[in-house]
């Protein structure tokens, strides 16, 4: 971006500083690194669902020319169990025969080639012990338990039982949302290399130091014999925060032939051993008087899990603080069925229960014939009612009337099927959106380089949302350099530690440690300048002078000044550095930290056919302080990408008799394409935080698509007065 004033970058719509690398295939990603040397792994998968492995029969797969290993449970290395954790529980790890789910990994077949491994992977001969699988909640319900005992996922605030009994209106569903998968561009790869005891994998991870730890405790090494790298990540979405078995496979089977393995997933074997998101069924009750003021909630979610591990989808978590209401009650209870591990998606929780929430709060609007925004403000919390904490910024009043005006939203005739356009049926509909702001430690290294630029450090990953770039720009800014001088590395467990990019927590964790190392190194260079006789800055106070310029000046006199590069040279061109940690602090701890946002949606609606589409989507959205309106613009616009998948077309379809996937690739699992994608407005709401963080950022990755579904949802009513309580909202489910 020209014409941005050095120290001043932050805010601006700045375009990416890896960008060019990524569009001339200069970025490299997991399976990218030309090794020496270098084996492919290609993974074997079950083909049933449930049972044993009775015989493998690898032959003919071995004649293939050119293959080095078939790796199986009958010849792997032993996985030491390790009782304190579920690490050898929630993995397959080759080391028995028993099948839990479709698609488990059971063997990786090593070959000189990618196709001798690809052939002689398809030669090998599997057959099974088969048992009926379970793959739907439906019939299991009675079976439904919380993890922990009966009540150990309650939250309970006031009396909901005899709220709802006098409650003057009262809306009362179950909504169903499916299974779902990630689907990041670029599946799962590792590539691994020994060095004697030593392992270095180049994998495509959101947490390069869990993968760290996770690789050594498999392998009985100190962290410090196990290096981890990412410097590209093509999308992660959740699916890359946990080390899957294949991981730790291609490092093992690595070890075994004393080569370098490289080993990416096929799309199609991407659903079912590297998590999805689970189905839930919730049911609401929403109780309220007649003036529109909740007085009773209850939300009620059942998941899904696997047979061999507890995952909990925590949809209800969003009832319990998003709106004002003295007796609220939440629940979580979980069901075991023969898949995959289920794991995070992006929003997990927020994003399924605010389909339910919702979707409910249209259906109570409509009971109390208010408008839906209007019982919003009714509703709207002062302050988080769970926690019973003040809110540490909430701008939710803001993007209600931000949104509401720039969609045109008074102009809306609130009666189903009142709008048209031509045979089209028009619908608008709205949500909110909440979630809350993590903060975990980071670190960052910070190098002020003899020569006036920065070298900035951080074992971070950038995940495709624009870390490289926004690091950049708080490095830059609080160094007063051009964006031009300043390099930002990551991806590398050599480097500062910090924590996996999820919960939408980088920019502002990372942030944070970036922009108190960069004040560090300016107030070192400030010591070294005010004791130096032969600066114009010589004998002056330190807080008087700041960073200005690619150098330092007086606050009061900006002429008095001189450049990093002179005082530098002066004191043996040696690099002025610091590493700083950044963690939420106890000030923080006093509030409640979420960031807020409105949807608003259009639909057309073809009353023959039953298709939807999106026309139209507005988001405002109060994300504290945005450091790239461009990054940040993007990031919204992919969650409501992503939102739309989850309202329309995304849903993973099991064969009841098999357990098989039906639809376990793009063709058949259907994501949005620019052509379902419609013109997006995006408005940031002017927000200014100072408890969060020190840089004020809240984090906008989730919230970019938490109540995008039932926005849509809501939409659909509008435009066809049929109330979809199940996603997608499919055309049969219309007509
Ligand atoms: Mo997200 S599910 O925290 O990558």
């Amino acid at each position: 971006m020209s014409g941005l004033k050095i120290g001043n970058s932050l805010g601006k719509p700045v375009d990416r500083v890896d960008g060019r690398l990524k569009v001339t295939g200069g970025a490299k990603y997991a399976a990218e690194y030309p090794l020496k040397n270098l084996a492919y792994g290609v993974l074997l998968q079950s083909t049933v669902s449930k049972g044993r492995i009775k015989k493998i029969d690898t032959q003919e797969a071995e004649r293939v020319p050119g293959v080095v290993t078939i790796m199986t449970y009958l010849n792997a290395p032993k996985i030491p169990a390790k009782p304190a954790s579920d690490f050898n529980n929630a993995l397959h790890l080759l080391q028995d025969n028993v099948i839990y789910h479709d698609r488990q990994n059971i063997g990786v077949v090593v070959a000189d080639t990618f196709e001798a491994a690809s052939e002689a992977a398809s030669l090998v001969k599997i057959t099974y012990d088969r048992k009926a699988p379970t793959v739907h909640i439906e019939s299991e319900l009675s079976k439904a338990f919380a993890p922990g005992g009966e009540h150990s996922q309650q939250t309970k605030r006031g009396d909901v039982d005899n709220a709802w009994k006098k409650a003057a209106v009262k809306v009362e569903h179950t909504y169903k949302t499916p299974a779902e998968i990630h689907s990041p561009m670029e599946p799962h790869a590792t590539t691994a290399v020994w060095d004697g005891d030593e392992l270095t994998v180049y994998e495509s991870t959101q947490a390069i130091f869990a993968t760290r730890d996770n690789l050594a405790k498999a392998f009985g090494l100190p962290p410090s014999k196990v290096r981890v790298i990412t410097h590209f990540i093509g999308g992660g979405f959740g699916t890359k925060l946990t080390t899957w078995s294949a991981t730790i496979l291609t490092a093992a089977v690595a070890k075994k032939i004393g080569r370098p393995v490289k080993l990416a997933l096929a799309r199609s074997q991407t659903f079912g051993p590297t998590g999805h998101r689970p189905v839930t069924i919730q049911a609401v009750k929403l109780g309220a008087g007649a003036d529109g003021k909740l007085v009773a909630l209850s939300h009620e979610c059942i998941s899904e899990t696997c047979s061999y591990s507890d995952f909990i989808e925590h949809a209800s978590g969003i009832s319990t603080r998003l709106y004002s209401c003295p007796n609220v009650s939440t629940n979580q209870k979980i069901v075991r069925v023969d898949v995959g591990m289920p794991t995070w998606m992006r929003a997990p929780g927020e994003a399924p229960g605010s389909f339910a929430l919702e979707s409910a709060m249209d259906e109570l609007a409509y009971a109390l014939k208010m408008d839906p925004i209007q019982l919003r403000l009714v509703n709207y919390a002062n302050k988080d009612e769970h926690d019973n904490l003040p809110w540490s910024s909430n701008s939710l009043k803001e993007c209600y009337k931000q949104g509401a005006a720039k969609f045109g939203w008074q102009k809306r005739n609130p009666q189903p099927r009142s709008m048209r356009k031509g045979d089209l049926l028009v619908g608008w509909g709205m949500a909110t959106a909440t979630h809350p702001t993590f903060r975990m430690k980071a670190s960052a290294k910070v190098k002020l380089l003899p020569d006036g630029t920065a070298l900035v450090q951080s074992g971070t990953q950038d995940i495709g949302t624009g870390t490289y770039t926004v690091m950049t720009q708080v490095a830059a800014d609080a160094l007063a350099l051009p964006l031009t001088k300043v390099k930002f590395e990551l991806g590398d467990t050599l480097l500062p530690e910090s924590p996996l990019s999820g919960g939408s927590m980088t920019a502002a964790a990372v942030g944070s440690a970036v922009s108190l190392a960069c004040l560090d190194v300016v107030k070192k260079i400030v010591k070294i300048a005010v004791a130096d006789k032969s600066s114009p800055l010589h004998g002056h106070k330190e807080n008087d002078i700041q960073a200005s310029n690619q150098g330092l000046c007086l606050r009061a006199d900006p002429k008095i000044a001189e450049s990093y590069v002179e005082i530098m040279k002066r004191h043996g061109s040696l690099p002025v550095e610091a590493t700083a940690s950044s963690a939420s602090d106890a000030n923080a701890e006093k509030y409640s930290k979420h960031s807020f946002g409105a949807h608003f949606a259009e639909v057309q609606v073809d009353p023959d056919l039953g298709t939807v589409r999106v026309t139209r989507f507005l988001s405002a959205v109060g994300a504290g302080r945005i450091l790239n309106s461009k990054t940040a613009g993007s990031q919204i616009k992919g969650g409501i990408i992503y939102g739309i998948g989850m309202a329309l077309t995304e849903e993973i379809l099991r064969d009841g008799a098999s357990g098989r996937v039906m639809n376990a690739d793009l063709g058949e699992y259907h994501l949005p394409v620019h052509a379902d994608t419609p013109d997006i407005n995006v408005i940031f709401v002017d927000e200014h935080d100072s408890v969060i963080n020190p840089i004020g950022a809240k984090g906008i990755g989730e919230i970019a698509m938490i109540g995008i579904a039932p926005a849509i949802a809501n939409a659909v009513y509008h435009a066809t007065g049929k109330r979809i309580r199940e996603l997608p909202i499919t055309l049969d489910k219309l007509l």
